[in-house]
């Protein structure tokens, strides 16, 4: 069998380590001016960024980014008319920004650059700094903006969307609560795991998933213990950003599909809604590719030839132990929005139809009873 051909993108200068932040001013060199785009939490790390020029801050990216908010964003880079914008804060900070440096000065709309390859060229330079450990944004291509009318997600990718810079700085997550940390850790999991048992899944993309995966393992709940524990603290970085990787030429599957309905529609954070979903999901694919499963639950600590039962019940523990809350009901579903959630989940095909084992309408409805 030939192998599939793929095509990787990558940040063209990647920091990691303690303190990094304060590397991007030097990098930014000569900007006179620098749009920030942040949330009202993370607009705190701005003086530590070191910037040039005039720094205009918009900070006003909630949890999950719809179209009024990216709107507002791109309102705000057009009266700073910026030679650089830089994203400080998770996944939706990241998305919005690589979006604004792409479109602010463009004729574009979101709507126009929906789906694969659609964003006609990017002319600012874009800085992408991660202050959670979770999506990965910083190392792709793609962002995800909510349409609230339709309540699902407006999924852009394309090449000018990726970062001049990424930096992975550990001491700008030391601050997250123990349950962000819980929950975006599983959510760099999921993304490794997802490409790793994905049906398109490729050799190289399986590297990189391992290397997150096996971080994860070993780093996820020292970090949930000890918040400002440094070494931990960047292995989740570095993991989360291979989840990135991975994201970009392979992408998530089913996990993530039925967790996006949770967001959309119950609006559970993204990392807490894959949290949830990603014990029932590793389950349910185990029979479809056992090998690779079994590397994981490996990885995780769950032990060796585990049935689909015990290992449900060790992904369920493993999660539950870092302290997430599992059940769908205690985060206010509920039982007749399940039917709903299925079908909107069943519907995401450009991730459902990647996953190792077809899922029906009712499989789906089915995990998130499980997950009641
Ligand atoms: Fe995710």
């Amino acid at each position: 069998m030939t192998i599939a051909t793929i095509t990787i993108h990558q940040p063209r200068r990647l920091i990691v380590g303690a303190g990094t932040i304060g590397e991007v001013g030097s990098w930014a060199g000569d900007a006179a001016r620098t749009l920030v785009v942040a949330t009202p939490f993370t607009a705190g790390f701005v003086d530590r960024l070191r910037l040039p020029g005039t720094v205009t801050v918009f900070d006003a990216i909630p949890g999950e980014p719809d179209i009024a908010i990216f709107d507002a964003a791109i309102e705000a880079a057009r009266r700073t008319n910026p030679d650089l914008v830089v994203g400080v804060g998770g996944g939706s900070v990241l998305d919005v920004a690589k979006l604004v440096a792409a479109l602010w000065n463009s004729d574009q709309t979101l709507s126009d650059v929906a789906g694969p390859n659609r964003v006609a060229g990017r002319s600012t330079r874009l800085a992408q700094v991660a202050t959670t450990a979770g999506t990965g944004s910083e190392a792709g291509i793609r962002s995800l903006i909510t349409d609230p009318g339709k309540g699902n997600k407006i999924a852009v990718e394309s090449p000018h969307l990726i970062a001049d810079l990424a930096v992975l700085d550990p001491e700008l997550t030391f601050s997250l609560p123990p349950a962000v940390t819980a929950a975006t850790g599983i959510d760099a999991m999921a993304h490794c795991v997802e490409a790793f048992t994905n049906r398109r899944a490729h050799p190289m993309i399986d590297d990189f998933a391992r290397m997150g995966f096996r971080l994860v393992g070993r780093y996820l709940a020292r970090a949930v213990r000890d918040g400002s524990d440094t070494e931990a603290r960047e292995g989740l970085m570095l993991a989360s950003y291979y989840g990135g990787v991975c994201l970009g030429p392979v992408n998530t599957a089913a996990g993530h599909a039925i967790a996006y309905p949770l967001g959309t529609l119950l609006h559970l954070p993204h990392g807490l809604a894959n949290a949830i979903v990603f014990p029932h999901v590793l389950a349910f694919n185990q029979p479809a590719v056992p090998a690779k499963t079994a590397e994981v639950a490996e990885a995780l600590g769950f032990g060796q030839e585990l049935s689909q039962r015990d290992l449900l019940g060790s992904a369920h523990a493993f999660c539950a132990g870092l302290g997430v809350e599992m059940s769908l009901s205690a985060h206010g579903a509920t039982e007749p929005d399940l039917r709903r959630y299925a079908e909107d989940a069943h519907a995401i095909r450009r991730l459902m139809d990647n996953n190792p084992r077809d899922m029906s309408v009712d499989d789906v409805f089915g995990i998130y009873k499980a997950a009641f």
